[in-house]
């Protein structure tokens, strides 16, 4: 059976105090923390980069930083964001890459040695990311419009999430957008094995519960 990984997005997080709240994710039983970087272009928003992550390694030495970018340049970004100590790092396709070419961007990524997703935005065809699968650790499928948390979850992008599953049976297919005790199980359904949730988990009273709540559903 294929692992499962609980994404807390920590850019719902109380941002003054982000170590505190990212320690108490993964004693709450979240495997990932999810970093969304965005640089005030590529999407209406701007949050964090290398000087946050490099902060959030030194108080958590072994914790797996999943950093999701939606900057206009990500090879900007890779060295700079390795320095920090970055575990992941994903990119979308839709941004500019090097050379055009998603594949000088993967092995970029790779010869930096981080694990390498590629992402898209919903009004991208699943097609245009079919032919990199067996040369990622891991896609992401957004189910909102990238640039803010707490949007509604898309179920119209769950057809993308099963033709990958089709394709590639062992792929970590994450899922970002709206996601929350009420749609985890439509994105397990289809196949997806990674959750990323921000204003479910940190809109709660119940953090754990949540957390909980989202494994059950994905190990379905
Ligand atoms: C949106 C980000 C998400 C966001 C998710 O651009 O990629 O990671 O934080 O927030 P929720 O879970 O509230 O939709
Ligand atoms: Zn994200």
């Amino acid at each position: 059976k294929i692992q499962t990984f609980i994404c807390p997005s920590l850019l719902s997080c109380d941002l003054s105090r982000i170590a505190e709240d990212a320690k108490q994710m993964i004693d709450f039983g979240a495997d990932w923390l999810h970093m969304d970087i965005m640089d005030g272009h590529f999407v209406p928003n701007l949050t964090f980069g290398p000087p946050v992550i490099a902060s959030l390694r030194k108080a958590l030495p072994d914790c797996y930083i999943d950093c999701h970018l939606m900057v206009t340049e990500p090879a900007k970004w890779i060295e700079p964001l390795k320095k920090a100590g970055a575990t992941s790092f994903t990119f979308h396709l839709e941004s500019v890459l090097p050379e055009n070419d998603p594949r000088v961007m993967i092995q970029r990524v790779r010869d930096a040695g981080m694990k390498v997703g590629m992402v898209i935005k919903p009004g991208t065809p699943v097609e245009e990311l079919l032919p990199y699968g067996g040369d990622l650790d891991m896609v992401l499928i957004m189910t909102v419009e990238p640039g803010f948390s707490g949007q509604e979850f898309m179920p119209d992008m769950m057809p993308k999430i099963k033709a990958l599953r089709q394709q590639f049976p062992d792929l970590t297919i994450q899922v970002d957008g709206g996601v929350g005790p009420k749609t985890i199980d439509a994105a397990a359904e289809a196949g997806a094995n990674a959750v990323v949730a921000a204003s479910a988990i940190f809109g709660s009273d119940d953090r754990k519960g949540v957390i909980a709540l989202l494994r059950a559903g994905v190990e379905k």
